[in-house]
């Protein structure tokens, strides 16, 4: 049974990604302001700013109650304490990819009350395609119900990895790749959790902080995938780490691959 309470918030965030998109998409041939963060590789820009500060306004105004995690900093502090609603907003997800590609990036929002998972957004700002809901509501990709995701082993499927784990050879992701029918480094864990939910991918494997995965998980656990660290331990939702997203068979044929 649907929620209609939570079915009516999430049509709101819908409308809200909606339109986020089209500030995006308003900025996509304009000239980006291109701050780094930790390094060469870890990208800010004023999109990513824009976009954080237009969904933490909307949430904060209608959801005054609610405490926000945004990855740019313009949410709360949000330390241990995870009790109440929990918004975890990614305003550019494959920050990367929008500077030097200006496609293949996403906008993520998690809702978690209680620790308990609610509901969860990825947008792929170029298609439109916008995979939304929860346990309450169910699980849809636009207006389309998600079909049955076919449990495939690590053997019969592409697998997403990241770059880095895959250059050092961390838990075994060499075997992993070469065991799969072929590996693909999207650049987007929004983009590449949204492959695991539709089929294209068996699995994906990646160093993910709160707000690259507080999205993905409530999605794919909703639709049948499991979510956990690369070593089979669950996940905290406010803390990082080496996180595996796969069907319950690939999961399975990973984690051998990763204990060897
Ligand atoms: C990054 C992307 C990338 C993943 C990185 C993330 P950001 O997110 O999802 O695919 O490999 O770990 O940090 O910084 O572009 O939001
Ligand atoms: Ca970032
Ligand atoms: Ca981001
Ligand atoms: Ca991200």
């Amino acid at each position: 049974m649907q929620d209609l309470k939570y079915v009516k918030i999430d049509r709101q965030v819908c409308q809200w990604l909606r339109e986020a998109r089209e500030i995006v998409l308003s900025e996509l041939n304009s000239q980006l302001t291109v701050e780094t963060k930790s390094g060469r590789k870890d990208l800010v820009t004023n999109v990513d700013k824009q976009v954080e500060q237009f969904l933490t306004n909307k949430i904060k105004t209608q959801y005054p109650e609610s405490h926000i995690l945004g990855e740019e900093g313009f949410g709360d502090k949000v330390d241990e304490n995870t009790d109440g609603i929990i918004w975890i907003v990614d305003p550019i997800d494959g920050t990367m990819n929008f500077v030097k590609q200006r496609n293949n990036f996403a906008i993520m929002i998690g809702v978690y009350k209680d620790q308990e998972p609610i509901l969860g957004y990825i947008m792929n700002v170029v298609t439109g395609e916008l995979l939304h809901g929860g346990p309450l509501t169910g699980i849809k990709l636009n207006q389309a119900e998600i079909s049955n995701i076919e449990n495939q082993g690590l053997s019969e499927g592409l697998i997403g990895l990241s770059g880095p784990l895959l250059v050092h050879n961390e838990y075994n992701m060499q075997t992993i790749g070469d065991s799969a029918l072929g590996m693909r480094i999207y650049g987007s864990a929004g983009l590449e959790i949204m492959a695991v939910i539709k089929g294209e991918l068996v699995g994906y494997i990646s160093y993910l902080r709160p707000w690259d995965f507080g999205a993905g998980k409530i999605l794919a656990e909703c639709c049948g995938l499991s979510f956990t660290m690369v070593d089979g331990q669950p996940l905290n939702m406010l803390s990082s780490g080496v996180v595996l997203i796969a069907t319950k068979r690939a999961h399975s044929d990973i984690l051998t691959i990763v204990s060897q």
